[in-house]
């Protein structure tokens, strides 16, 4: 049973036990309620979904697959009316598609068009009205006029800020640069004080394509004039078969169409008809998320994590202070200053600009002008010295100039590359880092860094896992992934352990981590998946009585480590049928909602 806390926990709720089954979980006095499933009609008009009739036009009225981001926007001062946001990171066509299995991705042999152009409906964006019932409950509005899908096969967007238009943005298909259609692999996001919604655009690489492949099979980028730029980027790294019927994903074809995603993506959920907007001045990179906040003088401060091995952690601070003027503050993302971050051994975090003609951001390096560097921003950020980090993902700030970034895990990092910040070899399970900016000020030029926790399980020693010590064996965790702060300054963190969860025997979870005070790195489990799930969202309502959480990927992450759910689904042969338990339907990523029995604030 769990350690007794020796001092008063912030997470005012009993720890729920860990563990791994077909369903989800929550702590006791808790409902966690599936809300909405892929292929939930959202339009009145929009057919109930069939699984085994599925098409790219039916997919396009339908919520969309592999829910990562959820935002929420109230429609009322109440808060008992809302917009949904909710980001479709990727597909799995091995669950989602009869009689394919698992899919050879050199061949792809079972991906017609007519699948590929399933997926693409099914990635993207959701907007869905959601509403509150008198009994406390959430429901879906189908039809609410301002539902809305977001796809990368439909939805025609805008390049904007210094990169837009360049000769690099542009395509056969848009000979101006400044026009692309969809968006790619939005995984977490961000919600602004004005009330848009930043997809943030992360594995890009994926989803192109070259027919050209050397002697072992990989992508043969020699006569390509980005070669280098590709080869840091990953592209093409060939994991959907989209560029055999998409030429503009085959970079033999249109090399530049890469250079337009790996973006952040503005939409205004509350017109429907509104162009998203690709905001270049954040730089391209993997973008994790993009959580917001103000300095001390009301400017946009937006930290990101670029989700990749030895990749860095990003802050981008807007020129103008966010007003009343929501037009006005169209333009905070167009116009500022990105930094990437060097964590020195003594403790300061130091942001360096990412601005062409400054340091070694000059021609001579090949940084012909402000859209090199933020196409480019990897390399831009190579040279001007920042520190390769684990894996950052999402990274949430709070008011009080502090931020938490969650590192997941990097195992190819070995001991000869550890350094302060990222100080374990092989690390399988991660760490946070907590930034208190100088002065308490967002914008800060610096601050001062700490590890909060270094994860994984603390009973076992070679691990080198640093917790609090009460926490007790249900709530230690591993790879941290999105994170959220709640409105009295908590911290919430999900895990995605991916083939890792059996070496913990723990499904990924929501945990409440302690930030200070005496029990500061003590972590409570709240809520777990099913198996094979991984935790997105989550995000909690403006009054805090509830919680939405994206359970993505049911069933998916197999690992050969762990008896009866240690294998991956396929359609015909899941690990789970979470949430349905109908033999005819497959896993289907899912938004729960979670509130407390008889009302009331979560965790409090
Ligand atoms: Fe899409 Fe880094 O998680
Ligand atoms: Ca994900
Ligand atoms: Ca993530
Ligand atoms: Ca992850």
């Amino acid at each position: 049973s769990a350690a007794t806390p020796t001092a008063a926990s912030r997470y005012a709720f009993d720890e729920l036990a860990s563990g791994i089954d077909e369903t989800h979980h929550v702590a006791r006095g808790y409902d966690a309620d599936v809300l909405l499933r892929w292929g939930d009609p959202i339009f009145a008009d929009a057919p109930d979904f069939d699984v085994m009739n599925q098409s790219a036009e039916a997919q396009l009225q339908q919520f969309g697959y592999n829910n990562d981001y959820v935002g929420f926007l109230p429609l009322n001062a109440e808060g008992t009316r809302g917009l949904l946001c909710v980001n479709h990171e990727y597909t799995n066509e091995e669950v989602m598609f009869p009689n394919l299995g698992r899919q050879d991705k050199a061949e792809f042999a079972g991906m017609t068009r007519e699948l590929v152009e399933i997926e693409m409906a099914a990635h993207g964006g959701s907007v869905v009205e959601v509403a509150r019932g008198s009994d406390g409950k959430w429901s879906v509005v189908r039809g609410g006029a301002l539902n809305r899908r977001i796809s990368p096969l439909t939805t025609a967007m805008v390049l904007d800020g210094p990169a837009a238009g360049h000769p690099r943005m542009q395509t056969s298909a848009d000979p101006s640069g400044f026009e692309v259609i969809g968006t790619l692999n939005n995984c977490a996001g961000g919600m602004t004080p004005w009330g848009t919604w930043l997809m943030a655009e992360e594995n890009f690489h994926g989803y192109f394509w070259t027919d050209r492949l050397d002697f072992d099979g990989e992508p043969d980028l020699s006569g390509q004039p980005e070669a280098a730029q590709m080869a840091r980027y990953g592209v093409p790294g060939m994991w959907y078969a989209w560029g055999r019927h998409h030429s503009r994903f085959n970079i033999d074809e249109n090399p530049n169409e890469a250079n337009r995603f790996g973006w952040v993506v503005e939409v205004d959920p509350m017109d429907p008809q509104s162009k998203p907007v690709k905001h270049t001045a954040l730089g391209r990179f993997a973008h994790e998320g993009a959580e917001t906040t103000l300095s001390k003088d009301g400017r946009l401060v937006i930290y990101m994590g670029d989700d990749a091995r030895f990749e860095y952690l990003y802050k981008y601070v807007s020129r103008g202070a966010v007003s009343e003027d929501r037009a006005a503050n169209a333009q905070l993302l167009s116009d500022g200053t990105l930094y990437a971050a060097r964590f020195e051994a003594d403790g300061t975090c130091r942001w360096l600009p990412l601005v062409h003609g400054q340091g070694p951001l000059t021609a001579e390096n090949g940084f012909a002008s402000q859209a090199d560097v933020l196409i480019g921003a990897r390399l831009a950020a190579d040279a001007l010295g920042a520190t390769p980090m684990d894996r950052p993902e999402d990274a949430s700030p709070r008011g009080d100039g502090t931020a938490y970034v969650m590192l997941t895990n990097n195992s190819r990092r070995k001991a000869s590359q550890t350094d302060a910040a990222n100080p374990r070899p092989e690390s399988r399970f991660g760490h946070i880092i907590e930034i208190k900016e100088d002065g308490g000020d967002h914008a800060a030029a610096s601050g001062q860094w700490s590890i909060l926790v270094k994860c994984g399980d603390p009973g076992i020693a070679e691990v080198g896992a640093e917790w609090h010590p009460d926490t007790s064996k249900h709530g230690w965790f591993g790879s941290p992934d999105n994170s959220a702060m709640d409105a009295d300054g908590r911290l919430w963190v999900a895990t995605d352990q991916g083939s890792n969860w059996g070496r913990t025997g723990k499904s990924d979870g929501l945990y409440g981590v302690e930030t200070g005070g005496a029990l500061r790195g003590h972590s409570k489990l709240f809520f777990r998946c099913p198996a094979g799930a991984e935790l997105c969202g989550p995000y909690f309502t403006p009054d805090g009585e509830t919680l939405f959480l994206a359970v993505q990927h049911p069933g998916t992450d197999g690992t050969k480590d762990l008896q009866g759910f240690g294998r991956a689904s396929t359609f015909e042969d899941p690990a789970t049928r979470w949430p349905d338990f109908d033999p005819q339907m497959p896993p289907r990523p899912s938004v729960v909602v979670v509130t407390r029995q008889g009302g009331g604030k979560i965790a409090s």
